[in-house]
Formats: C-alpha cells, structure tokens, sequence
C-alpha cells in the first residue's frame, strides 16, 4: 500500500511514520522544512522565546530568594541563537525518525491532477507525477490577514513568522488581537521591555477559555504594564516616517496609536489554495476541508488533518488526527474524539483548560457544580510563583463526573495531563479525592478543588 502525505508538521510527519509503522510505503511532500509551523515558526520557536522570557522575569526577584546576582540585561541574538538550536535539533530529530522509518522526502510544493495522482513542483521547476493508493492531506494553515487599509505594509506590520526572528526588540508595539498568539508575543516583548498594546475586537481576551481565568490573566497582563484594549477595532494603519499610526475604534472614540510595529495576529486560515482540491472532488467549506470522524474526506482514498480542516488548529489535534487518518488508510477503524484535547496558553504563569467551561455548560442547560483552589494555599506554588494562580474543576451535578478543567498557574499546561486522562476516564470527583497526590506538588491543588467541590478542602475554609 503506498501512502503519500501532503504536509510535514506535527500531522504530516506523525501521519507518514504511523503508516510506516503499519507497513506501508509512504512518501511526505513537504515544500520548506521538516516539522512545519509548529517546529519552525510556531509552537516551538514561541516557548524558546518565551522560557527566555520567563528567566529574565525570575531574574529580577533572584535577590528575594537569596540569590546575588548582577543581571546586566540580556543579548537578543544569543536569544534568537538558543531558539534556533533548538528548532535545529527538533527538526533534524524529525528527519532522522523519518529516515528511519524509510520514509521518502520529496521536496515540492504538490496539487492534485486527480483523486489518486498528485504532481510536485519542485524548487528548480521540474514536475513530478505522483501516484497514489491513499493520500493524507496535511497542509496547515496561514496567517488571516484583516481587511484594514495599511495593513499589507510589511515594514511595519507584521505576522508571528516574523515576530518570532525580528532583528532587535521594538521599543513599542500594537498587537492586533488578543488571541493565544497575540497574548504569547505580548508576553516576550514585554518581559524584554517593549511596550505593548493589545487591541482586541471581543470585549474579553482569549474567548475560548474560562472567562474568570482570562479576567485574571488580563490583570497579571495589566500588572506588567501590558495595555489592553478590548471591544476595539484597527480601522486603519498609517507609516509616518517608518513609524506605525495605528487608527483605533472603541465605542465610538477613536484613538492613534504610534509604534514601532504592529503584531497582526486574527486567526489563521487553512492552507489550501494551492491544491487543486477540485481536481480530485474534495468538498471543502470555503477553503475548509470537510472531514468524518475517521478523517476521511468525501474521497473514499482521501484523508485530511489538523489545520487544514479549519477547526481546532492545535499541534496536539493535528498529530493525534494524523494517527487516525494512517491507520484507516490502512484498514483499521480509528475515531477522532475531541473531548482530551487541551488547550494551553503559555503566559506567565501558565494557563490551561480541558473539557467545558462554566460558559459552555450553561449554554448547553447542563448542571454543574464547581470546585476551585487558590494556589496561595499550595505549597509548591507558593514556593515557586508567590501563589498566583487558581484550579477550577466542573463536575456534573448528578454523578460527579469530571466535565471540565481549568488551572491558572506554573506549570499548568503539564498539570492539565492529568485532568484530561481524568475526563478520558469519566472520573468523579470521588475518584480524585481518592487519588493520592505527590506532596509539596502543584497537582494537589487539584485534589484539593475537588475536595472544595464537596465543601470539605482542607487548606482554604469552606463556605
Ligand atoms: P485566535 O483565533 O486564537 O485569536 C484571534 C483573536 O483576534 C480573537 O480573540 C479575535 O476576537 C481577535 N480579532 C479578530 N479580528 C480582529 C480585529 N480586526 N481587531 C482586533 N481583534 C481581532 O488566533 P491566533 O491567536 O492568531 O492563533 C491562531 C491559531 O493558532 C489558533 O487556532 C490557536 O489556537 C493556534 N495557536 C495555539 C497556540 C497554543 O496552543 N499555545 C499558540 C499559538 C497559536
């Protein structure tokens, strides 16, 4: 059975060494580099930036845990350098599994001639014809660019490609919407001095996540100078000089803004149009690629995964479908069940979320009881971050299943691990209790907001 994928990020790459693993002959058609966005220009190359970031903020309180040290500053481009070590090192690990795995790399951008033929462009030109058996379509996603007159000046506006490699840090910078990207490169710009705005169209940052947690993220945001504009609309960018005039609309009151640069970062758009989805009868909804359960496209031969479909576009969902997709591509019966999967916000400290939020379930008319715990009370916490933080946990009322998981604080997008194989498992708040938690750790704040879910923690009094 030959297997051909189209995208080599954390769907394609994971997709095209499931199916080797199965036995198939598979070939990956990438047109950059190895790993795709997540690898080089997103996930990874952000918390490389953002761990350097965190240093430099502990740095500044060293002398309240006894530390004395001198920090003279820091060195941008030993930054960018340590980044790009790392972003080496994955990259080069990938390809070396994929070797191994006796994966054949074509370099080349492809499209489809028909449901079952892909033709490659390659970097000097040439086409290659490609055939075959079934085809996993993981080409990702790109940056959304809004329709704001000015917005295409690349001098001064710029997507997260670019804020991720800039020469020099700005001295200021406007952040078009408060979104995890936006809210994760505010996060490294201020903590290496850059004055940051963020101008976001919604009246609360991050929408997706628990709305109590992300007023408390905005106010740790606040605290460290970060301004946030919410309900605010860029109507217009100007270049004044190679200066940045952003025209701002906020209920009516317009206001300009002016700064080095500006972070457009709205959303992201499936990577598509350069496929030729028609070609093989591949039905799409405006660019997004519809898929089954199974991953499977209108195409009986055909898969599609992660970013491409439009949806969740999270590295985790991508590698997770391309599992899926190879292992039907080659006879098995797999289903994509959403309900684990994360979502992590990597600010300072941490904040993570599985399963429903409290906005969500009364939407949906489901009842719930909650059980939240204070990190001021953790030990580990206190030691670590002065306790800023909070866990929540949302049970059904009737059985006392797990709905829902939101921590604020260190380490949280490890914590919630467990929260999610709690959700996997439909454990009841019982079942956590009854979970010994390591001690002095973060995790037992866990237990304890369930404990709090039944009125009977033991480190904060119970109303
Ligand atoms: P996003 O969809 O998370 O946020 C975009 C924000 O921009 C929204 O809050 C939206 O209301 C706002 N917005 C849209 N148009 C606007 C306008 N004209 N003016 C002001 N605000 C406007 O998109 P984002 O942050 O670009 O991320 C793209 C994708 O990448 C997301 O799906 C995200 O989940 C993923 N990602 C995940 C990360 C993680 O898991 N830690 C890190 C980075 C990205």
């Amino acid at each position: 059975m030959k297997v051909v994928v189209i995208g080599g990020g954390p769907g394609g790459y994971v997709a095209a060494i499931r199916a080797s693993l199965l036995n198939a002959e598979v070939v990956l058609i990438e047109k950059d580099s190895i790993g795709g966005t997540c690898l080089n220009v997103g996930c990874i190359p952000t918390k490389a930036l953002l761990h350097s970031a965190k240093l430099l903020e502990e740095s500044k309180n060293f002398s309240d845990y006894g530390i004395d040290i001198e920090i003279k500053g820091y060195k941008w481009k030993r930054i960018q350098e340590k980044k790009s070590l790392v972003v080496n090192q994955l990259v080069s690990g990938v390809r070396k599994l994929l070797e191994i795995s006796k994966i054949q790399i074509i370099k080349g951008e492809a499209s489809f001639v028909n449901d079952c033929t892909l033709e490659v462009k390659k970097e000097d030109g040439n086409l290659e014809t490609i055939k075959a058996d079934k085809i996993i379509i993981a080409t990702g996603s790109m940056p959304i660019v809004p329709q704001v007159p000015g917005i295409k000046d690349h001098d001064i506006c710029i997507d997260s490609t670019k804020a991720l490699s800039l020469e020099a840090v700005p001295k200021t910078m406007v952040v078009i919407g408060g979104g995890v990207i936006g809210i994760e490169l505010a996060t490294i710009y201020s903590s290496f001095g850059t004055k940051v705005i963020i101008v976001e169209a919604l009246s609360k940052l991050l929408p997706m996540m628990d709305g109590e947690f992300t007023d408390f993220i905005r106010q740790i945001l606040e605290s460290k100078g970060i301004t946030i504009m919410t309900e605010a609309k860029v109507t217009s960018i100007e270049n004044v000089n190679g200066i940045a005039k952003v025209n701002v609309e906020s209920n009516g009151n317009f206001k300009s803004l002016e700064v080095e640069k500006v972070l457009v970062s709205v959303g992201r758009r499936t990577n598509v149009d350069k496929l030729n989805l028609d070609k093989a009868g591949i039905l799409h909804d405006k660019g997004r690629i519809r898929v089954n359960e199974k991953m499977e496209t209108n195409i009986p031969s055909i898969y599609a995964i992660g970013d491409c479909l439009g949806k969740v576009m999270l590295a985790h969902v991508a590698s997770v479908q391309g599992e899926i997709a190879a292992e039907n591509a080659l006879g098995h019966n797999s289903i994509y069940d959403g309900k684990t999967c994360p979502s992590c916000v990597y600010t300072n400290p941490e904040f993570a979320g599985v399963g429903f939020t409290e906005e969500e379930l009364k939407e949906k008319g489901i009842l719930y009881t909650i059980g939240k715990f204070p990190l001021y009370s953790n030990s580990k916490s206190l030691i670590e971050n002065d306790g800023v933080g909070i866990v929540k946990l949302i049970f059904g009322e009737k059985y006392g299943e797990l709905l829902g998981a939101h921590i604020l604080g260190p380490r949280a997008t490890d914590i919630i691990g467990e929260c999610a194989l709690a959700l996997r498992l439909e454990a009841t708040k019982e079942e956590i209790i009854s979970t010994i938690h390591g001690h002095p750790t973060i995790t037992e704040a866990i237990r304890e907001a369930a404990l709090a879910a039944e009125k009977r923690a033991i480190h904060i009094p119970n109303k």
